[in-house]
């Protein structure tokens, strides 16, 4: 994978996948009955254990801890539920001066040491082959949970927050970022061999509302981790961002998904920058035959130079194994035609 990022010739591109430990694998599932979802990644045998259940099972090229984006916001000191079948809920939400200033930021990257021990453990059980991805939330994203208070389709609690209250909004991802800057460093320290941020909601702005509210704290968060270990940008659904993205000179990889042709992703982005992507999960539901037939079609669009092969979100849980197989199978027996 670091090879990819630095744009050597290889003969396939390098895979893994967004969502790789989940509950798709019944490994996963099984640790799942016994303990909760906050027990499991605040655990760090069991979280190291869940971050190498796929690389067990399917050997990628990389492995992502096993976390979650909204350790942030909990470790500033906001409570953080999973409800089954609902996912994240925060009851108390961000609203107010008031609201912000209690929020912790000076102690919250140390607060998340489980996350620092089990990158160490799952480190020392990796192959020099595989690299061990750490990752975070990006700003907006981050705050998108925490005014909102659950997962939305559009997310319009927060977006009303930075239009009617864009001082408060800045202040807030201003902190956020600090937090996030801090945590992605002890990362670092802790043995990850690259970043990724997740903005898994900056599609929801417009370009402008990108260009005020996500890219500035982006810009501050790469420059900290960059050149110190790779730094990889998924702006899901800000296509429109990707041409100013690729001329950064702290951004290593940008993860694309699959609502942008590869040929476009190319032109907008040059051979400036390694992509990342962006395979529809929803194609892993069609036989294996034809995700292999897809998976090659996928990589003859990028080439395999600066790319990365990848789902363009996450696998979803109940994608037959053999599937998931198939996929990461297609890749590694790539042959160019
Ligand atoms: O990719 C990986 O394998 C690493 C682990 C990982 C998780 N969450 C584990 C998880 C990563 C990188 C994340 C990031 C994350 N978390 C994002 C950004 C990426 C994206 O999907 O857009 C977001 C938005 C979250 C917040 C979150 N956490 C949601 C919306 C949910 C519920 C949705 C779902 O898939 O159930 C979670 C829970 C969560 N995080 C699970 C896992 C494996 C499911 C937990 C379970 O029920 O077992």
């Amino acid at each position: 994978m670091l090879r990819a990022i630095r744009g050597e010739e290889l003969h396939r591109p390098p895979v893994w996948m967004m969502r790789q430990a989940g509950r798709y694998l019944p490994e996963y599932m099984e640790l799942r009955r016994k303990y909760d979802f906050f027990t499991r990644v605040q655990t760090p045998e069991l979280a190291a254990e869940i971050t190498l259940q796929p690389i067990r099972r399917f050997q990628p090229d990389a492995a992502i801890i096993f976390s979650d984006i909204l350790t942030v916001p909990q470790a500033m000191g906001l409570e953080v539920q999973l409800i089954e079948k609902k996912g994240p809920y925060l009851p108390q939400t961000i609203q107010t001066q008031q609201d912000l200033d209690a929020l912790n930021t000076s102690e919250a990257a140390d607060k998340m040491q489980y996350v620092y021990d089990a990158l160490s453990l799952t480190k020392k059980e990796l192959s020099d082959e595989t690299s061990l991805i750490g990752f975070a939330g990006a700003p907006f994203t981050i705050l998108c949970y925490m005014v909102e208070g659950q997962g939305s389709k559009a997310f319009l609690q927060a977006r009303k927050f930075c239009h009617s209250q864009p001082k408060l909004a800045h202040q807030l991802l201003e902190k956020i970022a600090t937090v996030t800057i801090d945590y992605l460093l002890k990362q670092q320290q802790a043995g990850a061999d690259l970043i990724k941020l997740f903005d898994s909601w900056s599609g929801l702005l417009s370009p402008t509302d990108f260009d005020a509210f996500c890219r500035p704290y982006i810009d501050r968060i790469a420059a900290a981790i960059h050149p110190g270990t790779p730094f990889i940008y998924f702006p899901k659904g800000s296509w429109y961002a990707l041409e100013s993205l690729s001329h950064s000179e702290h951004i290593d990889a940008l993860g694309i998904d699959w609502c942008i042709t590869p040929a476009l992703a190319r032109q907008l982005t040059g051979n400036r920058i390694c992509l990342q992507g962006q395979f529809d999960p929803a194609k892993l539901y069609m036989s294996p035959e034809a995700i292999t037939s897809e998976v090659t079609n996928m990589i003859d669009s990028f080439g395999t130079q600066h790319y990365i092969a990848n789902l363009g979100h996450g696998i979803s849980p109940d994608v037959p194994v053999d599937h998931a197989g198939a996929f990461f199978d297609a890749v590694k027996n790539y042959k160019q035609s």
